[in-house]
């Protein structure tokens, strides 16, 4: 870590502990997400760290917000990945938006003022993204919009929403990307999801019944929409590498504390060559995890092709986060299993970590056709 990196994650470290940490076991379970804690991200500059400055942003390189990500995630999973979500709609408009679009739509976004929301999956379309049935018709003066979207991080308290609608034929190319804003007349929420974890960070259905879209909210050209999302995706997997990252690594932290203090056999759990094994996976699995992350950061940075390393990082990283959170309640025993200490909910967490952003299985996909084209096939 250079010093910068560093300043970053001290800064992040003092604020977690102070303002996020001691909410958590409350908020997780009463399911409350706090605007006032994005807020207080934003005046710190962490909401909107990889957009350029011109917006306001702060255009950290990707390592570092890699390391900014993991230090969040130590303490609440759930508001470092509202902040991810927030970041790639943020690289979105930033790469593909026009001048008129990102004046006006990245600046509430940077600041913490404004969340952003992703809107690609449909009930009909998860890993087969392309199939997306949401349409966008073309009218004078822009688009109607008809169709819903599901399982949407930060639906409900997002003000800005990057929608991908057929505007074409099938497949692929019939996709277009739009900025809608909450509030337009004909967009509006449905279901709020009961989950297994993330219960901070709301996931939520949108309903778009005849809803009118200007055509400046158009993103790129018609047809454009698929390739959007997935570059979007790029860097948000990386994202949610370095979340797995803090989760695992925190999960960890908490299962060293525990068994060196816990005794029985009239000695520290700790001394126990088996649980001294697991421990030395588990911080074996995190390391190597956080190498593979900040190397898919470090080829974005360096402005190279990264699909497949994002995709590994995404895929070790969330799997380790699975594996390390579940050692770690195995560790701390039938306490690991309470609400008494924090493991339980990293290990919830870590779950969909191995779903977002692409099923672990897709990036399988992902990787073996990168393979493939590496091998001239
Ligand atoms: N960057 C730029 N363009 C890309 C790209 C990328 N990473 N990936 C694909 N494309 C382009 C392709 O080049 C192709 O264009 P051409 O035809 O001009 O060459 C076009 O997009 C279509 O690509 P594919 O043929 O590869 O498309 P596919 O239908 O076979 O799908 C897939 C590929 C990898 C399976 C993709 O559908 C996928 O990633 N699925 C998973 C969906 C996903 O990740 N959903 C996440 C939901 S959002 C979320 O979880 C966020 C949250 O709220 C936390």
């Amino acid at each position: 870590m250079n010093d910068m990196q560093k300043e970053i994650v001290e800064g992040l470290k003092r604020f977690r502990l102070e303002k996020i940490e001691p909410l958590m076991e409350h908020d997780d379970f009463e399911g409350k997400f706090r605007m006032e804690i994005f807020n207080e991200l934003g005046e710190l500059g962490f909401t909107g760290m990889t957009a350029s400055e011109e917006y306001g942003g702060l255009d950290l390189p990707c390592q570092d917000y890699s390391y900014a990500l993991e230090e969040i995630a130590k303490s609440s999973v759930a508001y470092a990945v509202t902040i991810s979500v927030s970041s790639m709609v943020q690289t979105i408009i930033n790469t593909f938006g026009n001048k008129e679009q990102k004046e006006k739509y990245l600046p509430p976004l940077t600041s913490g003022q404004a969340i952003g929301a992703f809107a690609l999956s449909e009930s009909g379309a998860g890993s087969d993204a392309a199939s997306l049935k949401t349409t966008a018709k073309k009218v004078e003066g822009g688009y109607i919009l008809n169709g819903s979207k599901l399982w949407i991080t930060s639906g409900g308290i997002a003000k800005t929403y990057v929608v991908m609608a057929r505007t074409g034929g099938e497949g692929a190319k019939g996709v277009s990307a739009f900025i809608v804003e909450d509030g337009t007349e004909g967009f509006t929420y449905g279901k709020k999801e009961k989950k297994m974890g993330w219960n901070i960070s709301p996931t939520r259905e949108l309903l778009f019944e005849n809803c009118f879209i200007p055509e400046e909210n158009l993103l790129q050209k018609e047809g454009e929409g698929f390739k959007v999302a997935m570059s979007g995706l790029d860097k948000g997997r990386v994202a949610i590498g370095s979340i797995s990252v803090g989760c695992a690594g925190r999960a960890l932290d908490e299962a060293i504390k525990y068994s060196l203090e816990r005794q029985q056999f009239k000695q520290a759990i700790f001394d126990f060559q088996g649980l001294q094994f697991m421990m030395a996976d588990m911080a074996c699995d995190v390391e190597a995890a956080r190498l593979l992350v900040q190397a898919a950061a470090k080829s974005i940075d360096d402005g190279k092709s990264n699909q497949k390393l994002a995709s590994m990082a995404k895929m070790r990283a969330s799997d380790t986060a699975m594996k390390v959170t579940t050692d770690a309640v195995q560790i701390l025993g039938g306490v690991g299993y309470t609400k008494e200490y924090p493991v339980e909910r990293f290990m919830r967490d870590a779950k969909v970590l191995q779903i977002v952003e692409g099923t672990n299985q897709i990036q399988k996909v992902v990787i073996s056709r990168q393979l493939k084209k590496e091998y001239g096939q």
